[in-house]
């Protein structure tokens, strides 16, 4: 009798955070995988995904009723983006992928990770998930950057049009035509474009964020990208002051000099957005030091005190590609469908044993620390 490969069962478990419409695979990723052959896949049913279930079912994915994946069998691997619910502190015997956010020493880590280690499970947390250069196979980046530029152009085009008026809750998008269609009107009011610098634009939010500007209709002139290069000559810019919308896109990894000073914002300026898509929030080198808290969906935009009488506003969300939930979790999803094409082979493949090694490393450290 031929040998048959044992099959690979993913579960795709419902996501349980408020307004998290995204998903880890999209109906495009399953049905690569099912194409592919090796694959079966499970989905939960769940009404906040911007993905009908029918549009799983409809490429070959089995639906079954939302949070039953306690219940799943033992070698189905448990995909999700968030966090698991965290009213429940029982032990986890599957193995999961999901953004765990535990390995950072975060508030609560220790009772994430001993969940996996009293059920002899294991963790393959999706940050941690690097090729052999160290760099991430799969992030939400570009729609991060793509969405914040949104936000910076619709905020600009809010102070034009209805000055002093709060800005609106921001609700999420059914595609990315409509956002850009939405922009694309407002422009066209106001009738003019306005100059917009985005920073750290060679990379994956930088990209989106040029991206979203071009598509809706700034001419390139308008655009300014800086990288590295612009900045090696070291901060505060002048240059920032003289666009409309600053969209901080840079990966901060050492301390820097800031791009911006309160002092220059006093100062006279053309600037009246800055959207922080960064989010080095409370980090201490924060190039951006005039503001220390992340705003939401409701209130986006933070109103920077100065003395000079012109607006700055302020928009330092951290989960900004919600907006555009299914083009990001598409993408994402099919960044990291090479990634889970390894799966089967994930005793040797090394993003998968490096991913088993850090988890193995982290309740390691969590056990020495007691
Ligand atoms: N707000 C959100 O919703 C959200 C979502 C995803 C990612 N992020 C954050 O966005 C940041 C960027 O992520 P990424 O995936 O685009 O990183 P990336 O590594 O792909 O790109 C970072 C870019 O910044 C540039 N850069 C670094 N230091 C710079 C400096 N001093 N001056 C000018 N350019 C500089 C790099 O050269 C690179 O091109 C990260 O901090 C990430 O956590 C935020």
């Amino acid at each position: 009798m031929p040998f048959a490969a044992p099959i690979t069962h993913l579960w795709l478990r419902e996501e349980t955070k408020p307004m998290e419409h995204r998903a880890a695979l999209s109906p495009d990723a399953c049905k690569k995988l099912l194409e592919h052959g090796g694959f079966e896949i499970t989905v939960e049913a769940c009404k906040e995904r911007i993905f009908r279930d029918s549009e799983y079912e409809d490429v070959g994915c089995r639906i079954v009723p939302g949070d039953s994946w306690r219940q799943a069998p033992a070698d189905a691997i448990i995909t999700g983006l968030k966090e698991l619910p965290e009213n429940d502190q029982t032990p986890l015997p599957h193995t999961h992928i999901m953004f765990a956010h535990c390995y950072k020493q975060q508030g609560g880590w220790k009772d994430v990770l001993s969940r996996f280690s009293e059920g002899k499970g294991l963790l393959y947390d999706l940050e941690f998930l690097q090729d052999d250069s160290g760099r991430r196979v799969a992030a939400f980046g570009f729609y991060a950057g793509f969405t914040g530029s949104a936000v910076g152009i619709d905020a600009w085009c809010h102070q034009q049009l209805h000055a002093g008026e709060k800005y609106p809750t921001i609700k999420p998008y059914p595609n990315e035509d409509k956002l850009i269609a939405d922009i694309k009107g407002k422009l066209a009011k106001i009738g003019k474009a306005p100059k917009i610098m985005v920073m750290g634009a060679m990379g994956r939010c930088g990209s989106g964020a040029v991206s979203l500007a071009r598509k809706a209709g700034i001419p390139e002139e308008n655009i300014l990208k800086w990288d590295m290069a612009e900045t090696a000559k070291g901060g505060p810019f002048q240059e920032i002051m003289d666009v409309d919308i600053f969209v901080n896109c840079i990966y901060l990894s050492s301390e820097i000099p800031p791009f911006v000073t309160q002092q220059q914002i006093d100062s006279d300026r053309q600037l009246s957005v800055i959207v922080d898509v960064s989010c080095d929030t409370t980090n201490p080198f924060n190039p951006i030091p005039i503001y220390s808290v992340n705003t939401t969906f409701d209130n986006a935009l933070l109103d920077i005190e100065s003395t000079n009488p012109k607006p700055l506003q302020l928009c330092s969300i951290d989960h900004l590609p919600t907006m555009l939930p299914r083009e990001a979790s598409n993408q994402f999803a099919l960044d990291l469908l090479p990634t889970l094409l390894q799966l089967p082979a994930r005793a040797t493949a090394p993003v998968w044993t490096r991913a088993a090694e850090l988890y193995n490393d982290k309740v390691a450290s969590m056990a020495a620390a007691e």
